[in-house]
This record gives C-alpha cells, structure tokens and sequence, in this order.
C-alpha cells in the first residue's frame, strides 16, 4: 500500500468507528466571541452562493450553512459512516454528499464559489493535488476557507492529556503508532502560502484563536480522547490513559467543577487570483 492510500486506510477506519468524533469534540468549542470554530467558518463564506465542504464528516458546518435560503451545497468526505450521518440531517435534504477523495474531486470546473474545510486540510496527504483540484472546482476570484489545528494551550487539560499521550506512545511498539497524517505546510501561513500560492491562490489570510474546550471532566475527556492516536490503542492502555487524565485534570478543577482546556485553531483564506 502506498503512504497516502495507507493514512487514508486509516482515517477511513478510524471513523467507521468513530464517524461524527471532531463535530462531537470542537462542536461546543467556543471562541473568545462566543461563535465555534463552524460558526467563524460559516461567517467567513457568508456572501458565496455555491459551496462545497472538503472533508465534511457527519455535516456538521453544512448544516450551519444550509441555514442561508438558496445555497446550493456540496460535502465530499473518504468516510461513507460519516457521510451517512450527514445525510440523515434535515437541511442537508438538498445538498450533494459524495464519497470521493480531495485529491480527485467529483464536480466538474468552476462548481463554487467558495470552498470550505474544518480541520481537514491538515489531514490530507498530496496537499498539492487537493489545491489544484479546490481551484479548478472554484470559480474565477473563488474563495478556499479553512480552519486547521494549531495545538494546545499551555497549562491546560488538552496540554497535559498530549503529554501523558507523548509519554505513553513513547513506550508501545510501532504497530501502535498511526501512520503521519498530512502535509505540515497546511498547519503555518507560509507553507500553506506556498502550497496555494502554486495552485494560483493570492496570499492567506491568517487568523489565530483559541477555542474554548472547558466543562466537567468526563466532558473535556471524551473531548481529548478523539485524537487519532487513540484509535490503535488498546483497551487496558486507553483506561490507563483516562486514569493518569483524571488525576491530572483533579489538579486543574476549579470550584465549580469545571477543568480549563483549549485548543488554538487557525482561520486560512485564500482566494483565487
Ligand atoms: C477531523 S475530521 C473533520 C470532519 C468535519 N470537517 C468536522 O470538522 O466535523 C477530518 C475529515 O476529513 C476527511 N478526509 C481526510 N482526508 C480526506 C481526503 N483526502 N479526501 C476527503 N476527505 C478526507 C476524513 O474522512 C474526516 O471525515
């Protein structure tokens, strides 16, 4: 099997498991202004008639923007159970979902206005491809949204659930480790300047926030817990990981019960020259 065809092997089977993990993570996130992470990328496309989610998952943000009358909508997703989770929803009766590959989409040219992507560029390998593919798709001047993962946030619960993580892989044997998924320049504004810049993008636009991950402890557990490490694990180690995560997160409760957690995520826009 070829690198990329064996990270998508995974991500595939990862979600058949677990098909609506990132919406049930980041769906109550909150940024500093009260929107999620969908929300902002929602607002950003807010003009464009015609869009199409690149990795779209259960359907979670094409709900969000189905709420505008008279969008035609699109999602393309490698995951057929997520993607069966975004066609039960009611809003999306109307909107394209297909079962395809970023790299190889299945519209014909100039489909969108705009294309948007919630934490799954980051995931795609050939990152080369997946822009030329957004740009023949996208109309002339059509605009590509996206919102990438930056990490976590210092001295909070997702900081330290990645260090008992770190120390925990550290020990298993590679056939417990996932395959590297994506391309790195996806993750920083110059290297997804140059990723786009070749595909004919004009320079990124590039916003930073944190969003908010906080709430009870088996809240912000099932929250950190969707990382993909997690899925070659095995039960006892899982259980063992939650154990360390808890006597961890006791050390951060506040009084009321909450433990503080958030994750940096990054807003890229770009639009075609
Ligand atoms: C972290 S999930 C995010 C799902 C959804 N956008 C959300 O935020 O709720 C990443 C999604 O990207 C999809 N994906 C990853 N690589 C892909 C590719 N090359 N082509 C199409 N979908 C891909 C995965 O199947 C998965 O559903």
């Amino acid at each position: 099997m070829t690198t990329t065809a064996s990270q998508e092997a995974f991500l595939q089977a990862f979600h058949a498991e677990r098909p609506a993990v990132t919406a049930e993570a980041f769906g109550r996130g909150r940024a500093p202004d009260g929107r999620s992470s969908y929300e902002i990328l929602c607002d950003r496309v807010a003009d464009s008639g015609r869009v199409l989610d690149l990795g779209c998952g259960d359907g979670l943000l094409l709900e969000l923007l189905a709420r505008s009358d008279g969008r035609r909508l699109a999602g393309v997703d490698l995951s057929p159970e997520s993607l069966a989770l975004a066609r039960r929803r009611p809003a999306l009766s109307g909107a394209r979902l297909e079962e395809g590959r970023a790299q190889a989409l299945p519209f014909p040219d100039d489909s969108f206005d705009a294309c948007v992507s919630h934490m799954a560029l980051m995931l795609m390998a050939e990152i080369e491809q997946v822009a030329a593919e957004v740009a023949r798709v996208l109309s002339p001047r059509g605009v590509l949204a996206c919102v990438v993962g930056g990490g976590a946030v210092g001295g909070e619960a997702y900081e330290r659930f990645v260090g008992l993580l770190r120390s925990t892989m550290q020990k298993l044997p590679p056939s417990r480790h996932i395959p590297a998924l994506g391309d790195r320049r996806t993750r920083t504004r110059e290297g997804l300047d140059d990723v786009l810049g070749a595909a004919g993008f004009a320079p990124v636009e590039w916003d930073t926030f944190a969003i908010d991950l906080s709430g009870p402890v088996e809240q912000v557990w099932e929250t950190v817990s969707g990382l993909y490490d997690l899925g070659p694990l095995d039960h006892t180690t899982v259980e063992r990981l939650r154990e360390d995560f808890l006597t961890e997160a006791a050390e951060l409760t506040t009084p009321q019960g909450i433990v503080p957690c958030a994750f940096t995520m990054h807003l890229a826009t770009a639009r075609l020259r």
